[in-house]
């Protein structure tokens, strides 16, 4: 018995060390799903925990090395879920933390790794923290940005000039604490005072409560509000005419935003994690920084051990008319940034923004997904967009975002985000599969019928196909550790090469309406590749073989050429 249980402990010690994989997130694939719009299990119209169980073999078909959830936790929804009124409990009307503890098991049993969105800058305003402050119940009085009001002639005005991203002032008035309360974005998302050491501390114990429970990483919601100026001085005027003075854009936020020590924080949060996996001899924990930043301000993440510092620069700096200069210009940036030892990563979509095929158009929807998977390191891929889903179009009194319905009729569909949040498309049945209720909490696409996973799963060539099988040419040592080039042809080709040995990998991308015959022939290059993938719309196809001193690239089409051994390899020819 004794030399049972010697042995028993002897290979859980073995299976656990060499469990381990330090490097495990270099070539990752993260996948992040939108609780609310995956997939309901209970049939009251909402997505929930047990849903997105159920679906996760779809998560592990397209080879998700991890999945981010945005917030499960207990919130009235003002900003559906981004409010929090428990830090370390489920909202019901998503399933229990017993459900939550089935969901990592099966992630696990399916070699998926989850990551929690943490919400480090607000809770909401039902958070039991908010109302003990409102009472200045200690500690919990600090816990929140209070201040007195600013008295003009005899009538109350807010202390500052501050905004809040969902419009108007960032202060909201309380009659019972006679203050008004820092809100950075919605009324009832109160921002948390971080030069509080008791609630540095109870945020820590709200990390360990779910590392402790299985999560491999945190995803740090808008990491870069965490801090205000000390001085609550007014933030400049950006001089826009062109939107009113309610509206965030209408100043520089430099007293709100970007603060030093929200990275001094985020070191001790690497820290806390670190530790966790060192003690109990697991991976390294990801940690994904989300700040809409300044390009420089946004990989100093790296420095202060953000695992994936979000790289927006699909979302933000490139669109639909972004000429190949400007594709190379920012991927040279983005990569000759990444410090030793980290990786870069690429954001094609997510919840915050218009789809990418959406951004880009529908004929190029596979292109930016080609460009991030190629590209070395991390791809996060927003979901839906593995099929190309598409925004749908909302009427105002449809609209249920607050970023949406707090901009008015006139401005909501600038800021709404609710067109890319609709339910998943996963068949052709009712609500696209995501519910058996016909009423679901944003409407399904119209589109459904034609474009949903079930019907690509069932066809040859289509954005599902194709992701896969960039998601496999990921897995390749020449995607892994391979060299890059970053070139433009005739001002119009963007052209990546990845090299490795005798593997040869090209993205290149014509968006114009006109065909391109470019010559990249070079000593380091085979004379001929072959077509491995094209965009859907492109009249190229698979199997073709190109010759690379006049490869054709037909109009609107990224394609990626591999060498002829790659493409053998994988078609057993
Ligand atoms: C982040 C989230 C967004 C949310 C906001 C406030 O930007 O991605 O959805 O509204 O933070 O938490």
């Amino acid at each position: 018995m004794l030399r049972l249980t010697i042995l028993t402990c002897f290979l859980l010690i073995v299976a656990s060390s060499a469990a381990v994989n330090p490097n495990w997130y270099k070539n990752a694939v993260v996948y992040q799903i939108y609780p609310r719009s995956f997939k309901d299990s209970n049939g009251d119209g909402i997505g929930d925990l047990n849903g997105i169980t159920s679906k996760l073999e779809h998560v592990a078909d397209i080879g998700a090395d991890a999945f981010w959830l945005s917030p499960i936790y207990k919130s009235p929804q003002v900003d559906f879920g981004y409010d929090i009124s428990n830090f370390t409990d489920i909202e019901p009307t998503y399933g229990t933390l017993a459900d939550f503890d089935r969901l990592v098991a099966k992630a696990k049993s399916l070699g998926l790794k989850v990551i929690m969105d943490f919400v480090p800058n607000h809770s909401s305003h039902e958070h039991p923290w908010f109302k003990k402050s409102i009472q200045r119940i200690k500690p919990y009085d600090e816990f929140y940005v209070w201040r007195n009001a600013k008295i003009i002639n005899g009538t109350r005005h807010p202390p500052n000039n501050w905004l809040s991203n969902f419009q108007g002032s960032a202060w909201q008035w309380n009659d019972v604490r006679k203050q008004y309360y820092l809100h950075q974005f919605a009324a009832g998302q109160p921002d948390l005072n971080y030069r509080n050491p008791t609630l540095r501390q109870e945020m820590t114990k709200v990390l360990t409560f779910w590392m402790n429970r299985g999560v491999s990483g945190f995803r740090i919601d808008a990491i870069n509000h965490m801090y205000e100026d000390i001085h609550f001085r007014d933030e400049p005027s950006a001089n826009r005419t062109d939107i009113p003075k309610t509206d965030y854009d209408s100043l520089v936020h430099i007293y709100t935003k970007d603060q030093n020590e929200t990275y001094e924080v985020l070191k001790s949060w690497r820290k806390l994690m670190d530790d966790h996996s060192a003690r109990t001899k697991t991976d390294p924990k990801m940690i994904l920084t989300e700040a809409y930043a300044s390009h420089d301000l946004t990989v100093k993440y790296y420095n202060s051990g953000s695992t994936v510092p979000f790289n927006f620069m699909f979302i933000t700096d490139l669109h639909n008319s972004s000429n190949a200069m400007d594709f190379k210009r920012l991927i040279d940036r983005w990569m000759k940034a990444v410090p030793n030892g980290k990786v870069a990563n690429w954001v094609v979509g997510n919840h915050d923004n218009h789809r990418v095929a959406s951004r880009f158009g529908r004929s190029r929807a596979d292109e930016i997904s080609m460009i991030a998977m190629t590209l070395p390191g991390i791809a996060v891929i927003y979901n839906g967009d593995e099929i190309g889903m598409e925004d749908r179009n909302f009427t105002y009194a449809e609209t249920v975002d607050p970023a949406g319905c707090n901009s008015g009729p006139a401005r909501y569909q600038l800021r709404s985000r609710d067109p890319e949040r609709t339910p998943y498309q996963w068949d052709n049945t009712t609500s696209a599969g995501f519910s058996t209720n016909r009423k679901t909490w944003l409407p399904v696409h119209s589109n459904y019928k034609t474009l949903n996973l079930k019907r690509q799963k069932g066809e040859y060539y289509n954005h599902y196909q194709i992701f896969k099988i960039l998601r496999s040419m990921k897995r390749r040592p020449v995607i892994e550790r391979g060299t890059s080039k970053v070139e433009v042809y005739g001002n119009r080709i963007l052209c990546i090469t990845r090299s490795l040995g005798n593997d040869t990998v090209i993205v290149m991308t014509n968006p114009s309406n006109r065909p391109a015959a470019v010559n990249i022939s070079s000593r380091e290059l085979p004379p001929v590749l072959i077509v491995y993938a094209a965009n859907v719309d492109s009249t190229l196809r698979p199997g073709t073989l190109v010759v690379t001193n006049s490869l054709f690239v037909p109009e609107y089409s990224s394609i990626l050429f591999t060498s002829l051994n790659i493409y053998w390899s994988d078609h057993n020819v």
